[in-house]
């Protein structure tokens, strides 16, 4: 398990990898690991002959301050899960390198990234096209590993590795959740112990709808699922969505997809917290 923070290094180790014809495998992520990462990790061991992994709280997707200087950082705890799966190389590179002057790229994701996460964090897809785009180069993955927690994420990155024809399969891994439900994150440890336990009605919700279609209509659903995580205290739905799971368009009545996704934000105290499920 070798941990390097240059980039330079990085690419020179790849291309050796790459000369004797090896296949990478990428995870990229932000750190404070949990089982739905190393379940990314374990994935691509088994897919790749090589396993690269990035650690890498990326400034530019972050819309809110606020959330970029409470997002967890517990690098030690980090390598220590880490060790466990041997990945071959753990990337951390500095910010400085990464942006040594400021991205100014704008991507244009056309209607995906106009809708819930998109358009409820402003400029959010840009920071994680502008850094998956940087990593891609460095690294020229053969398979990229991403959680389907961050369903809307995956589609924008699809998109931008088409517009970008770059030859790397996007692999999308299912959510990993607590016993108790709770769609693993990184921000679940900023939850409060009360909080922590109340969050856990989100995916019982979630759960619960999917035994009601196609009994109750769209809209009755959603105001269902969202009157029914409002009425915790704890707890207020930001947006409730079911979209069509290739265009993330709305859907008005059942028959309008055959592959439907139900997407929620929810927030939290002062997290927030998105899951999704198939309808
Ligand atoms: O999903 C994440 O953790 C981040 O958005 C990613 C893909 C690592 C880019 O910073």
């Amino acid at each position: 398990m070798r941990i390097v923070k240059l980039i330079s290094e990085t690419q020179s180790i790849i291309s050796e990898y790459k000369a004797n014809g090896k296949r990478v495998g990428f995870v990229p992520t932000m750190g404070a690991l949990h089982k739905g990462h190393l379940s990314l990790v374990a994935q691509s061991k088994r897919e790749n002959d090589i396993t690269v992994v990035s650690i890498f709280v990326n400034p530019t997707q972050f819309n809110n301050l606020n959330d970029l200087k409470t997002y967890p950082r517990i690098l030690d705890k980090d390598l220590d899960l880490l060790s466990e799966y041997e990945p071959d190389l753990i990337f951390i590179p500095e910010a400085e390198e990464v942006y040594p002057e400021p991205d100014t790229r704008v991507f244009n994701f056309g209607d995906i990234e106009k809708v819930m996460e998109g358009k409820n964090r402003p400029g959010h897809f840009n920071g994680v096209a502008q850094v998956v785009s940087k990593l891609f180069d460095y690294i020229r993955p053969n398979n990229a590993y991403f959680g389907q927690k961050d369903f809307q994420q995956v589609a924008v990155i699809k998109q931008m590795t088409k517009n970008l024809e770059l030859d790397i399969n996007i692999v999308a891994c299912p959510i990993i959740r607590e016993v108790d439900g709770l769609a693993m994150s990184s921000r679940n440890m900023l939850l409060s112990k009360v909080e922590r336990k109340n969050a856990a009605k989100i995916s019982e919700t979630l759960f619960k709808a999917c035994n009601l279609v196609p009994d109750f209509s769209v809209s009755q659903l959603k105001e269902w699922v969202i009157a029914e995580i409002n009425n915790n205290a704890y707890l207020e739905v930001e947006y409730f969505e079911i979209v069509d799971d290739t265009n993330l368009k709305s859907i008005e009545k059942w028959d309008d997809s055959d592959n439907r996704i139900a997407c929620i934000t929810v927030q939290v105290g002062k997290v927030r917290l998105i899951d999704n499920i198939s309808l």
